[in-house]
């Protein structure tokens, strides 16, 4: 697929994808959810790549899914075409996801932000989901991932009034990893993403599945998935490497066997 809404390209072994529809705050219409996603998966095989990162620009990472193209959907149209279904295809991608957010993330836009493992933001940005105020309500996970992520009263609240948040406001509740000023927010972004991509990628694999796997599973099955991650590190070069570097007193270099 040509790429029409996005672009994207990897430096430093961070692949980037900077969501382009200005013109519409980068509402994000079928056609550009079907992009991101692809790019994710190709990421997601590549061996140049161990950590994305999805941005906008400096009004809006997102303001949320496409209104025109939805407005004349009926339930059998939207049931036919499930767009949200391509959405799940985020949550089996392997390694790091960081959202990096300016201006405004709001309906889908924080969807696709809470899709993302880390989320860091501008000082001025703000969050939220404006559904209501449509008359519908999130349909690309945010029920399920704010409350995950903040808990149900906060999270009904939020939803519920369709009010925007400020990005302080969003850090305090747990919604979201680091606020920094506006004009560094890429560059907070890229080094936190070089240093994911400098540890061992088959334990921040592994770290990734563990950890996600603790809202959906019983402590029992979980700490048994964690102990089994925890012995599978010790079938790969950079665990032998790591603990020879510890001893050796020097920095390690993991390879990702
Ligand atoms: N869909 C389509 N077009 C959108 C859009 C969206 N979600 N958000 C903004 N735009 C368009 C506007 O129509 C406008 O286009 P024109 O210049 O052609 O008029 C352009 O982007 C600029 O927007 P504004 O003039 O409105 O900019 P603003 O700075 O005055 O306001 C805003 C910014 C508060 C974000 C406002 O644009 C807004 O409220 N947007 C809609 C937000 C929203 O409701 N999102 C939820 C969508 S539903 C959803 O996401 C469902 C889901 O769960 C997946």
């Amino acid at each position: 697929m040509s790429n029409q809404y996005i672009e994207a390209f990897v430096e430093d072994k961070i692949g980037v994808i900077q969501l382009n529809r200005p013109e519409v705050l980068n509402a994000l219409n079928r056609q550009m959810v079907d992009e991101i996603v692809e790019k994710l998966e190709q990421y997601d095989e590549s061996e140049d790549v161990r950590v994305m990162m999805i941005k906008g620009n400096d009004k809006a990472f997102a303001a949320g899914a496409d209104i025109e193209e939805m407005m004349d959907e009926t339930p059998l149209t939207m049931e036919l075409a499930d767009p949200f279904a391509v959405w799940d295809h985020i949550t089996l991608i392997n390694k790091p996801i960081i959202a990096s957010v300016n201006g405004v993330a709001l309906g889908g836009g924080f969807e696709l932000a809470l899709h993302c493992d880390l989320i860091v933001a501008g000082e001025s940005s703000k969050f939220g989901f404006p559904e209501v105020q449509l008359g519908v309500m999130p349909g690309a996970g945010g029920t399920q991932l704010l409350t995950k992520a903040i808990g149900e009263r906060k999270a009904l609240e939020w939803i519920w009034l369709g009010e925007q948040m400020e990005a302080r406001e969003a850090l305090k509740l747990g919604a979201i990893n680091r606020v920094v000023a506006d004009e560094l927010v890429f560059e907070e972004s890229f080094r936190l993403a070089k240093q994911l991509a400098n540890q061992a990628p088959i334990s921040i694999r592994l770290i990734k599945e563990s950890v996600k796997a603790a809202k959906d599973m019983t402590l029992m099955d979980g700490m048994n998935l964690e102990r089994k991650n925890f012995y599978l590190t010790f079938a790969s070069e950079d665990q032998k490497e790591g603990m020879k570097a510890f001893t050796e007193k020097r920095s390690p270099s993991f390879k990702g066997v």
